[in-house]
């Protein structure tokens, strides 16, 4: 490994510098690495691509199949002028995918006294062990309890739930009987909640009573049942049931459940532990055909309304059960922790549905990184003994302010891979995940993807690849990247420009629920013959990835994609705008936030109150992520003659940039200058 130097305010090289320094695994790490280097890596990847019906044939194997997989292995479309846009994988095949991560690690493998999770609550003082046996009988008491409410396969469940074992539960108990879940992360709003549920017409709406997140009390279904409010008053009510968890935080103490509140209609609303009575701990699994869809989550799109993604059983399965033994190197001993929420994408493939199918423990964390403390994460690898860690650069950036100090007090020892998701990271953050968390130890596995992808598609592999900080690095087994210019030509070699993708691989996406010409117009459209990411990218000498962030309306707050156009939205609803446009600005912690100008409405007055009240609109129509840190007050906006705004103007006044090239196709060029002249300078 090239020596690094340990101060954590050093100057960040430029990325062409840092390219040129290269970190090679640690030997003697991996001895026994599924794939032990990078030959053994480009030869793995020549056979998915070369041979893909022999390669997946064998991943297959490994599971169980009601039917198992014969006939074509894929069937897919991504040129839009030859007709509707599709994919198929192993169509035709049945299995279950709650049998296989369950059912198979306790009744063939004999693991059903292996720890599945080591929940952590917010609060140190709760936490549970939870058994492959003790998950599978709980999984099957909440199926059958979902029959019981009458839900069938095919039918939608919402799951509006925080980082407890009764969100795993849930998830997979509607695996099991052939019920599509649709999560919604406990953070967003009642209106996103509500929007979500009637875009899915769920029957079934699973939550809890009220959360703690670090110190602050979230009335969780209170929020529900303004959500289900919303629906009614859209003549939408399309959920029977609201089947509520009392968190463990509300049992016993009875000061905390006072505060809660939890509003309760008697027509539809049912306790979770009422419910669960005497319901067998058995469940015969409903047998799914590979294309039948697993569950649909809602990711921001660019036009402000969420598109929700569709995922389907075989293809998930597999992607994610090879990502995570590859990406991750797992071996059985490992204790893994991925810090994400189950809400986003990344707690589904890689909290559930990845590490259980390869038998792993997991921890199951439902707190926050600084409460009760600023060493809560370091304390945590230390009290379970974890191998492997993931978590976002956000985070990283967040643990990073407090210093060296915070994990000097715990024993980070066990500590074999670091992975991180959700944005480009700088790479003074990735140096200091490698020196200071990882002690120079443990390979730092930059994963790309998406909502869209399932799983990884372009990442390192621990002991194989070697790293350079801030690159992707490479194709996982089966993905074939591209870069194109603007006019879709190929580009070769080093370049940059749109990441696309030539071919499906079986994790990927099947479509927008509900919504075919969305799912085409959105990925498929600009570059026809290609799945188009919407992330531009670089290509180095060495043919290594380097993301450069979101091409189109996009912007990604603390590894979460938001829309431009949603926020907008939400800012026009209030009756003193007239018009709004948003941009995103650097954030050292989350990456990039919003920047927000707005045009009053004449003779309204831009003061402190109204700058609360729209930050109270954006958080109530999105949820407490979209918060704007900027808000600016705009007499006009930078405008082409025929009225289009102009972002690229916008983000160089949010980003002080003063040199803004040619204004000529802007209607009145002196806006510019009077907005550059009231920029603010500090957080709203
Ligand atoms: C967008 C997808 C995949 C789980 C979390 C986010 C950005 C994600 C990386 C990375 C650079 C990344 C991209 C992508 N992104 N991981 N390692 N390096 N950018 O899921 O909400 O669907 O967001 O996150 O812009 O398109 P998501």
């Amino acid at each position: 490994m090239s020596p690094v130097s340990d101060s954590t305010n050093r100057v960040i090289p430029g990325p062409q510098e840092t390219e040129e320094k290269i970190y090679h695994p640690s030997d003697g790490l991996f001895t026994d690495a599924h794939v032990p280097d990078f030959d053994a890596y480009l030869a793995i990847y020549k056979k998915s691509t070369e041979e893909p019906e022999e390669f997946w044939a064998d991943v297959a194997q490994e599971f169980y199949w009601k039917k198992p997989p014969s006939g074509q292995m894929l069937q897919y479309n991504f040129d839009v002028n030859k007709g509707n846009i599709y994919i198929k994988f192993m169509e035709g095949a049945k299995t279950n995918i709650c049998y296989n991560v369950l059912d198979r690690n306790v009744h063939e493998r004999n693991l059903g006294e292996k720890v599945a999770y080591y929940w952590e609550g917010n609060s140190p003082t709760h936490h549970q062990t939870i058994t492959y046996i003790q998950l599978l009988r709980s999984v099957c008491r909440c199926a059958n309890a979902l029959k019981l409410l009458g839900v069938k396969k095919g039918d939608r469940v919402a799951i509006y739930l925080p980082m407890i074992p009764e969100l795993v539960y849930t998830m997979l108990a509607c695996a099991r009987i052939g019920a599509v879940h649709s999560i919604v992360f406990a953070g967003f709003s009642s209106e996103s909640l509500c929007e979500r549920i009637m875009d899915a017409q769920c029957n079934i709406l699973v939550t809890a009573d009220g959360v703690y997140r670090g110190d602050k009390l979230i009335n969780l279904k209170k929020i529900a049942s303004e959500a289900l409010e919303r629906c009614k008053e859209s003549m939408d009510l399309c959920v029977q049931k609201c089947v509520v968890v009392r968190h463990h935080a509300f049992r016993t103490n009875s000061d905390a459940s006072n505060k809660l509140q939890t509003p309760w209609d008697e027509s539809c609303d049912i306790w979770w532990d009422d419910l669960m009575e005497g319901v067998s701990d058995e469940c015969e699994p409903e047998w799914m055909d590979s294309e039948d869809p697993l569950f649909i989550l809602y990711t921001s799109g660019s036009t402000g309304k969420p598109k929700g993604v569709v995922h389907t059983v075989t293809g998930y399965m597999l992607y994610t059960s090879l990502t995570f033994k590859y990406v991750f190197d797992y071996h059985h001993d490992d204790v893994y922790w991925c810090t994400a929420d189950i809400g986003w994408i990344t707690g589904h493939s890689y909290i559930t549905y990845g590490p259980l199918a390869n038998s792993a423990t997991s921890v199951l964390f439902e707190g926050v990184p600084v409460y009760p403390h600023v060493g809560r994460l370091w304390e945590i690898i230390e009290k379970y003994g974890v191998s492997k860690f993931y978590t976002a650069p956000t985070a990283i950036r967040l643990l990073m302010k407090y210093g060296r100090e915070p994990l000097q007090r715990f024993d980070l020892s066990s500590l074999r891979v670091l992975g991180t998701v959700g944005e480009p990271i700088n790479p003074e953050a990735w140096l200091w995940y490698y020196d200071v968390v990882g002690q120079q130890r443990c390979p730092v596995i930059d994963t790309f993807w998406q909502t869209e992808t399932g799983g990884h598609v372009l990442t390192p592999l621990p002991a194989a690849t070697p790293l350079k900080p801030g690159s992707a690095t490479c194709p996982f087994f089966g993905v074939q990247p591209a870069i194109l210019n603007e006019h879709g030509e190929e580009l070769e070699g080093e370049a940059e420009g749109y990441l696309v993708f030539r071919k499906p691989w079986p994790g990927i996406m099947r479509g927008v629920y509900g919504n075919q010409e969305r799912f085409e117009s959105t990925y498929f459209r600009k570059f026809p013959g290609f799945y188009v990411t919407g992330d531009g990218c670089r290509r180095d000498k060495d043919g290594y990835y380097w993301i450069t962030g979101r091409i189109d309306d996009m912007l990604n707050v603390s590894g979460h994609l938001l829309s431009t156009a949603e926020v907008e939205a939400a800012l026009t609803e209030h009756p003193s705008v007239a018009e709004a446009a948003v941009v995103s600005r650097p954030h050292t912690v989350k990456g990039e936030c919003l920047y927000c100008f707005v045009t009053l409405k004449d003779h309204k007055e831009f003061n402190r109150t109204l700058m609360e009240e729209l930050k109270r609109k954006v958080r109530e129509k999105i949820g407490p992520i979209a918060t704007p840190d900027f808000i600016q007050n705009a007499p006009g906006l930078p405008k082409t003659r025929s009225g289009k705004i102009m972002r690229r103007v916008l983000r160089q006044i949010a980003r002080n940039e003063k040199d803004l090239g040619d204004l000529s196709t802007l209607a009145d060029p002196k806006v510019v200058e009077v907005l550059f002249s009231q920029r603010c300078e500090a957080a709203a």
